[in-house]
């Protein structure tokens, strides 16, 4: 089965053919970032603008790519949620009216499910169950896993997402935008100091996290420091060891709990250098994407579409974006049809 994924719930529109026989095909991403670095953040109605302007060109580029034609498709996934509501909109109305149009089915996938599956793209694909770790601008959870649709949220933030705590300090910091990348790259640059930053909730049993202190940690650090361009890289450090120190703390309980072996790591936090290395350190077999898998992109989307669709999942041909949906809430794979 050959199947179109469109990804538009932020600031990147990603393209992808996947084939369930031979795999991925053709992948593409449009990156808005320039044009949101401007105003420090995304702005959504114009992410929604250049969703418009970029979609239809970079499937067309897909297609002529991979040397089929519009009419071998068997399929359209689409990111339908969580995400912008005016972003995913385009998304899910190209992707659904392509599907109309040439008479295939179309499917609504869950954004994070999409960077759930994500390591399976990969040579070394992890087998269920697994406890995955996802980290993104908006998320952060740690999932059991049994099977495609059978997810048990363990654990998750109870205030910023653990990008979000990237970027916002990143952004106190004077770093530009997207502040997640600059950050670790200027963290690369500091060393251990004397400034300790909380590991938050590691004391207390649960599976929850909480990152909005280290945020308010990182800006106490810097009003006291010399603000000298040392100092900012120290406070880097000491910001990014924190966090992933407390990610590596759950992720080890989350495993001891479900009695796991195996730990995937996915969304756009999962390319950060020090996350994968420490994580890595772990007894059990850790699985991560390429880099270019854990942020957003459309191969993610047409891997997690193509499974749903090849087990006849099937919809209504309606277009209602879902930019709040649990993952929780996803049919088990076994019974979508
Ligand atoms: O998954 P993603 O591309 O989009 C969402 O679904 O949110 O994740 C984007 C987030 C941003 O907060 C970005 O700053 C963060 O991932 N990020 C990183 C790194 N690369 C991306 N954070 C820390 N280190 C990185 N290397
Ligand atoms: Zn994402």
């Amino acid at each position: 089965m050959i199947v179109l994924g469109i990804e538009s719930s932020c600031d990147e529109t990603g393209v992808a053919i996947y084939d369930t026989e031979s795999g991925l095909l053709a992948d593409k991403l449009y990156s808005q970032v320039a044009m949101h670095a401007e105003y420090g953040g995304v702005v959504p109605e114009l992410a929604s603008r250049d969703h418009i302007r970029k979609l239809l060109p970079l499937v067309r580029e897909c297609v002529t790519e991979t040397g089929l034609t519009m009419h071998k498709l068997d399929g359209i996934a689409y990111t339908s949620g969580p995400g912008l509501i005016g972003a995913l909109m385009v998304g899910a109305s190209v992707g659904r009216s392509l599907a109309w149009g040439l008479g295939i089915p179309a499917l609504a996938v869950h954004h994070m499910e999409g960077h759930l599956l994500a390591p399976m793209l990969e040579d070394d694909a992890p087998e269920f169950p697994f406890v995955a770790l996802l980290v993104s601008g908006g998320h952060t959870l740690l999932v059991e896993v049994k099977g495609i649709g059978e997810y048990v949220i363990l654990g998750e933030s109870v205030d910023d997402a653990v990008g979000e705590a990237f970027d916002k300090t990143a952004k106190m910091l004077g770093l530009s935008y997207p502040g997640g990348p600059e950050l670790a790259k200027l963290a690369e640059q500091g060393k251990a100091t004397d400034i300790k930053f909380p590991r938050p909730m590691v004391n207390r049993p649960g599976l929850d996290f909480s990152f909005s202190g280290l945020k308010t940690a990182a800006l106490l650090a810097w009003q006291k420091s010399a603000g000298t361009a040392a100092a900012k890289a120290d406070i880097a450090y000491a910001f990014q060891e924190a966090v992933v120190e407390t990610l590596a703390i759950k992720c080890d309980r989350a495993l001891k709990q479900t009695g796991f072996k195996r730990l995937i790591i996915a969304g756009g936090v999962g390319a950060n250098k020090r996350l994968r290395e420490r994580l890595g350190e772990l007894d059990e077999e850790v699985f991560f994407p390429r880099q270019a898998f854990c942020t957003d992109n459309g191969a993610m989307i047409a891997y997690a579409g193509a499974l749903r669709l090849a087990a006849g999942q099937f919809e209504p041909a309606t277009i209602s974006p879902q930019p709040r949906w649990s993952l929780e809430s996803l049919t088990p794979l076994a019974q979508a049809v």
